[in-house]
């Protein structure tokens, strides 16, 4: 069977990820187009990874009946125009996380590629990453028992783009950024148990003076099933990214940092090129990373996703996915605003994005 052929749209990190991504495992996809606003941006990206096309209005890429699959790595508030978009122009679309900004985007987007046949796909990356799927492997297999509490954590210092830091565009801080992932992870790792409450403390530590969002987050997830995820993010962690889980169960536990725990050791008083994502410098004690792509699952999920456009796969996270993790981060931002537990099904029409539920704690109460 020929290659999926996949347009994406965006031309900076996230975008430059899912080309590398895909050229690490080349059998399932190629990447034939760019799309991204900035012309000259387009071309440079198009350029650097050998693609054949780039144009600088999506809506444009979308034209090309040559492409099946279109990858968004576009800001957030992007994110549910150019899925409905993409379906209706009959592609199969990979959303970058957070999968929207409102509940309203995710119910409009699950539907749209419903009623053109096409898969939503969310792209979470953990459920790849190669360390976090043999930890549920062994759990699945029983080695640690009833598993009842399962942490993710990821902290770096802050994001690399203005659009993270204005929440009219993110929809919200550290927890929209870095939490949908922890979330996502703690329900997929439990076996999708359906989330009976969700209880968060937010602040904004550090970073006052630049964003109105929460740079530092503690968001805890009981299950249907009994079990706690606790899902810890910052933006203020410098020294570069930090990504890990603990799994405990009634019979064994299991840890595992996927940077930090897969790096080399090194000191070097000069310097040197990279180290790993969000670090500052690489003089002094650094933990450069190699195979990062890899580490992360981003070659594997790519795979995995293009698999599942031949029909060769199910998808194992989707725009359901997506939409599970939306709701816990409006109760969450919901459960920080009003100082409690917030039981789901939490489902508040018309909020225009998950953060004012935090800020504007009158809008919560309403929705209880
Ligand atoms: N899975 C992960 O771990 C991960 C990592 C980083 C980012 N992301 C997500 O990917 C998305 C993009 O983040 P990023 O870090 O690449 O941001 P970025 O700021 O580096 O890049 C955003 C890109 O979107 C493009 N863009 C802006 N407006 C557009 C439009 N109207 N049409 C088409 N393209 C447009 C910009 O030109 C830019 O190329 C975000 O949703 C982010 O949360 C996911």
């Amino acid at each position: 069977m020929s290659k999926v052929k996949i347009g994406i749209v965006g031309s900076r990190f996230q975008a430059d990820c899912i080309a590398a991504s895909v050229r690490a495992m080349p059998e399932e996809a190629e990447v034939i187009a760019v799309a991204s606003p900035t012309s000259g941006n387009a071309d440079a990206f198009a350029q650097r990874h050998g693609i054949p096309k780039s144009y600088s209005d999506y809506r444009e890429m979308l034209r090309d009946p040559a492409i099946e699959m279109v990858s968004i790595t576009a800001p957030n508030r992007l994110h549910a125009r150019i899925t409905i978009d993409a379906a209706r122009a009959g592609k199969h679309v990979i959303c970058e996380k957070p999968l929207c900004i409102t509940l309203e985007e995710a119910d409009a987007m699950i539907d749209a590629c419903a009623e053109a046949g096409v898969l939503l796909l969310y792209a979470e990356e953990l459920f790849f990453a190669p360390k976090y799927v043999k930890a549920k492997q062994m759990a699945d297999e029983g080695a640690f028992g009833r598993i009842h509490l399962v942490k993710q954590s990821e902290k770096h210092s802050g994001p690399h783009s203005d659009w993270f830091w204005d929440v009219e565009q993110s929809g919200g801080g550290a927890l929209m950024d870095l939490g949908c992932h922890g979330i996502a992870f703690c329900w997929w790792f439990l076996g999708k148990p359906a989330v009976r409450s969700v209880y968060a403390q937010l602040s904004t530590q550090v970073h006052a003076a630049r964003t109105a969002g929460d740079d530092e987050a503690i968001t805890i997830i009981e299950f249907d099933n009994g079990a706690v995820g606790m899902v810890e993010n910052s933006w203020n962690r410098p020294g570069g990214m930090d990504d890990s889980i603990e799994v405990f169960g009634a019979s064994g536990q299991t840890y595992a940092d996927m940077l930090m725990g897969n790096a080399l050791p090194t000191y070097s008083e000069v310097g040197f090129g990279y180290a790993v994502e969000k670090a500052a410098s690489t003089k002094g004690w650094t933990y450069p990373v190699f195979e990062e792509h890899w580490n992360y699952g981003f070659p594997q999920e790519m795979r995995h996703f293009a698999r599942c456009v031949r029909g060769k796969e199910r998808p194992i996270s989707d725009g359901e996915t997506g939409r599970v993790v939306q709701e816990v981060l409006y109760a969450a931002y919901a459960s920080a605003g009003l100082g409690r537990k917030i039981t789901l099904p939490f489902r508040p029409r018309g909020i225009a994005k998950p953060i004012d539920l935090w800020k504007k704690p009158e809008m919560a109460e309403a929705a209880l």
